[in-house]
């Protein structure tokens, strides 16, 4: 069956919810990918940084293997060996306490929407059911009912109302704002360090400390959203270290699964979480003996491999290759660590055509908001694949350039 055949199929079985290149991936191994007919492609998206070991890692895959056929799901009725040494190791990553284990980035930001809640009711004195949370504008957060009602896209919730109250948005990297929205109810700041699918939004130097000092000066607990950030992406294990602060909660994900399975976490202060108690959440599947001997070994990997390093010596490179470009389609290159947004000229919305151009060229990565295209590759991407990417990005660019009228 060729590739044509699996993309009529899906479209059939698969409510149409994405827009994805028409490419039908088979095979991965590193930073590299292989589709249907034999096809092979440089992954320059690591599934919006789940894949940020690379594909089938072999420490991964051996953890994994191993721990399947040992016990992958007694539920946590039970107690199980590797819960404690996984979340002992995202404690120590993080400086934080305690935390909750859960799936999907989603679900570990509902946790911390639930504890953040808690926490304003049991200890701010907050009267019942009037928590306010703060988030940024362009924000994301996942898709659930409630991550959505605070999203400011409304794209994310057309038709899905009524929304959850309880938020209110600030401009992203405005600290005055965010000074003049806090309120006696206002129980959590919950904020992405950097907008990941904003756009690879980067804010102005010193806001994460100004945040930190203003969430501590109001009583407010600052919550960063690291799940797409976090584990070496930016060029530390958190980016929130950037600005040697510490957040009073964390939610997790990603990459924390070594590109294998789901696995996420919230992370915070233990004299929040202990406001947890029995019964007031949980999940069948957070914290499966399998999920997590994957998560250790992911950070073991991290930490033993010095990743982080990689990724700010590496990113340092791709950022300054891609700010040399001189092309009249880009308005601005963003980023941080291998991490980079590639933003193009509103009228042109040419991210989309420059991502199948790629594809064509063996490259994958995929675009954002129309005008923008993300460069995300494995952390232990070397230069030479590095520098095959980027060939063929400025290639694209040159190639469009030359075909169409509206070059400068
Ligand atoms: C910052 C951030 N938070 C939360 C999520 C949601 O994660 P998931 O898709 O695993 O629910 C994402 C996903 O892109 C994200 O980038």
């Amino acid at each position: 069956m060729n590739a044509k055949d699996y993309i009529a199929r899906e479209n059939v079985v698969c409510a149409n919810i994405y827009t994805p290149l028409s490419v039908v991936l088979h095979k991965g191994k590193g930073s590299w990918l292989w589709d249907v007919e034999g096809k092979k492609y440089l992954d320059l998206m690591t599934a919006y940084s789940a894949v940020s070991f690379g594909h089938s890692h072999p420490r991964l895959v051996k953890a994994l293997n191993e721990q399947a056929q040992l016990l992958a799901l007694p539920s946590r009725a039970f107690f199980s060996d590797q819960l404690a040494p996984m979340m002992e190791k995202a404690c120590a990553l993080s400086g934080l306490d305690m935390g909750i284990p859960m799936n999907t980035g989603a679900e570990a930001v509902e946790t911390a929407v639930k504890v953040a809640r808690r926490w304003g009711y049991q200890v701010k004195g907050i009267p019942e059911n009037k928590a306010e949370i703060i988030v940024a504008e362009n924000n994301f957060h996942g898709r659930t009912t409630t991550i959505i009602s605070f999203s400011t896209e409304q794209e994310y919730q057309k038709d899905f109302g009524p929304l959850t109250p309880g938020f209110k948005a600030v401009p992203f990297g405005d600290v005055q704002a965010l000074e003049k929205a806090i309120t006696p109810n206002t129980c959590a700041f919950l904020v992405e360090p950097i907008q990941g699918e904003a756009g690879i939004i980067v804010p102005p130097k010193g806001y994460l400390k100004e945040v930190r000092r203003i969430c501590t000066e109001n009583n407010v607990l600052l919550i960063l959203d690291e799940i797409q950030s976090g584990f070496g992406r930016t060029g530390k294990v958190f980016a929130f270290q950037h600005e040697g602060i510490q957040p009073d909660g964390l939610t997790l994900g990603k990459a924390l699964g070594g590109g294998l399975l789901p696995i996420s976490l919230f992370l915070g202060r233990r004299d929040v979480l202990s406001l947890m108690t029995p019964g007031s959440h949980g999940s069948t599947f957070g914290g499966n003996p399998l999920a997590c001997a994957v998560a250790q070994e992911a950070m073991d990997l991290l930490v033993e491999e010095k990743l982080a390093d990689h990724s700010a010596k590496m990113g340092t490179y791709m950022l300054e290759r891609l700010r040399k470009i001189k092309s009249p389609f880009i308005k601005e290159v963003r980023g941080m660590g291998l991490w980079a947004g590639i933003e193009f000229h509103e009228n042109h919305l040419m991210a989309r055509k420059v991502c199948e151009k790629m594809s064509e060229k063996g490259v994958l990565s995929k675009d954002t908001h129309t005008t923008v295209i993300r460069v995300a590759p494995p952390l232990n991407v070397t230069q030479e694949e590095l520098d095959f990417g980027l060939d063929v990005f400025e290639d694209v660019l040159k190639e469009i350039e030359k075909e169409t009228s509206y070059g400068f």
